[in-house]
């Protein structure tokens, strides 16, 4: 919760704008949403129990930016994000099944987290064990052995000089070490495998995928961990021995209290396509795929409203996960949802659709934007290609246009675009365009390569 300590609503929206155009309705919420999270860790009575999350469904046809608010935002706040598709739970071998696999998933992503950031805490240290493992490699080290010594204490038959010796052998070694001047050498080194990777699930299907797990993590446990010669080069060597040297210092039971604390506290779930597992048109009461809908609904109830979840890493609360769902709402309503799940989610925010200003603004804005993305590309070729404001303009319009006649799939549209527009360039370089070159996209450009496209339909529902 750290990091987003210094964060406020407002800071939190001008990150979001950093890569979402428009939107504000939706960032707004969100911020509100995660800063209220702050709000609730500070909050010193016992109230704080009490302040459910408020978790937000977000309504938006497809393609206008309702994943990637939710993904930035766990982003920004640090925090394990997971995001499931509410269709997939009613799939046929999915019925009934499994709905809390969100939350082990949200866990798993939250140890992963904590381990990455403790292992980075201890990577000097290890990092120090780690060259001393690739000396040893080298040139092991010759100890003042104690079956040399007297009785008496006297040490005098021990030819010290040998050890001196071996003792500046390896300092000399040391240094090569460290200037990286063996990186491309070969070395042997012992590498643990945990045992019996392969091992059968034992009576999959009988239980529950957190006890198989478990008994999973059981066996390797037991399984003797083979060591294996392998001969790598020093650079590989230290590559491989630094995620065992970090993975020894760091414990891993703390690693998961944290985990599950983190989990509860800030994780984000986003359930997509929750209009899909809605009663559509009305028709409720029915029989076939309506029954199955709201079934995902009631399993996904007890999830949403905070309870007991059992993962291998531990037992995790879901009260204070923040859920964000989001669907298109095309077909069925919010409303068609089963009260109780409604309830659950009570901000509503509506996601607009894209105009062409907005696509302009897409194209070239965010810091990851399409055209900044392809202009990388092209400079690893030694090729410089700039975008005039004109072609910008005239490729939202097709984005546009084809969206209106053909269907609508938001900025993703852009992409499509894009790439047909780039294609030829894409594989004419370096070969037939030899770098250093310059291409210029203008209005005429685009109009050239698209307008035969556009103008065809059929061609276009297949292409653009
Ligand atoms: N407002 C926006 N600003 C910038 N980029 C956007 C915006 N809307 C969409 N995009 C881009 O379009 C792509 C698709 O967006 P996203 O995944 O958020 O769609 P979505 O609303 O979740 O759609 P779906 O309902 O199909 O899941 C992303 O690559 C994203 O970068
Ligand atoms: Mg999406």
């Amino acid at each position: 919760m750290e990091k987003i300590r210094g964060l406020t609503p407002q800071e939190i929206v001008k990150e979001l704008d950093k890569y979402i155009i428009g939107q504000h309705d939706a960032k707004r919420n969100v911020a509100i949403a995660l800063r209220n999270r702050w709000r609730r860790m500070n909050v010193k009575s016992d109230i704080k129990d009490d302040i459910i999350p408020n978790n937000i469904l977000m309504i938006g046809a497809t393609g206008v930016g309702k994943t990637e608010i939710a993904r930035r935002l766990a982003k920004i706040a640090d925090a394990p994000f997971v995001k499931v598709e509410a269709s997939k739970f009613t799939e046929v071998g999915y019925v009934g099944r499994d709905v809390e696999s969100m939350v082990r998933d949200l866990v798993e992503q939250s140890v992963n987290m904590v381990k990455t950031r403790k292992k980075e805490e201890v990577k000097e240290k290890a990092a120090a064990t780690v060259e001393e493992i690739i000396l040893d490699a080298f040139i092991p080290p010759m100890r003042k052995s104690a079956g040399f010594q007297m009785p008496n204490g006297d040490t005098e038959e021990v030819p010290s000089s040998d050890v001196e010796l071996n003792e500046r052998t390896r300092n000399l070694f040391r240094e090569k070490i460290k200037n990286g001047e063996l990186e491309d050498r070969k070395i042997e080194i012992d590498i643990k495998q945990s045992g019996a990777p392969g091992v059968g699930m034992i009576g999959a299907g009988m239980m529950d995928e957190a006890s198989m797990m478990n008994i999973q993590e059981m066996i390797n446990g037991m399984m003797p961990k083979k060591a294996r010669k392998r001969k790598v080069t020093v650079s590989e060597a230290r590559k491989i021995l630094l995620e065992e040297e970090a993975s020894k210092l760091i414990d891993m039971d703390e690693v998961k209290e944290e985990a599950i604390r983190k989990a509860e506290n800030a994780g984000i779930v986003f359930i997509d396509e929750i209009d899909k597992i809605a009663s559509g048109g009305g028709r409720k009461g029915g029989s076939g795929p309506d029954v199955s809908r709201e079934g995902v609904q009631r399993d996904l109830l007890p999830i949403v409203e905070g309870s007991t979840v059992n993962t291998k890493h531990g037992v995790i609360k879901t009260d204070h996960v923040l859920f964000i769902a989001a669907g298109a709402f095309h077909i069925s309503k919010p409303s068609d949802l089963i009260p109780e799940l409604q309830g659950r989610f009570p901000i509503r925010v509506e996601l607009n659709s894209l105009n062409k200003s907005d696509f302009i603004r897409i194209l070239t804005e965010p810091k990851n934007a399409l055209t900044k993305q392809y202009e990388a590309l092209f400079t690893t070729e030694g090729i410089t290609v700039t975008f005039d404001e004109e072609a910008i303009d005239e490729i939202a319009q097709t984005a546009f246009d084809v969206n209106a006649e053909i269907e609508n799939i938001g900025a993703r549209r852009l992409q499509t675009v894009m790439s047909k527009l780039l294609n030829e360039f894409l594989f004419d370089v370096p070969d037939k365009i030899k770098p250093p070159a310059e291409i210029v996209v203008t209005r005429d450009m685009v109009k050239q390569k698209l307008s035969g496209l556009i103008k065809n339909r059929d061609l276009s529902e297949y292409i653009l």
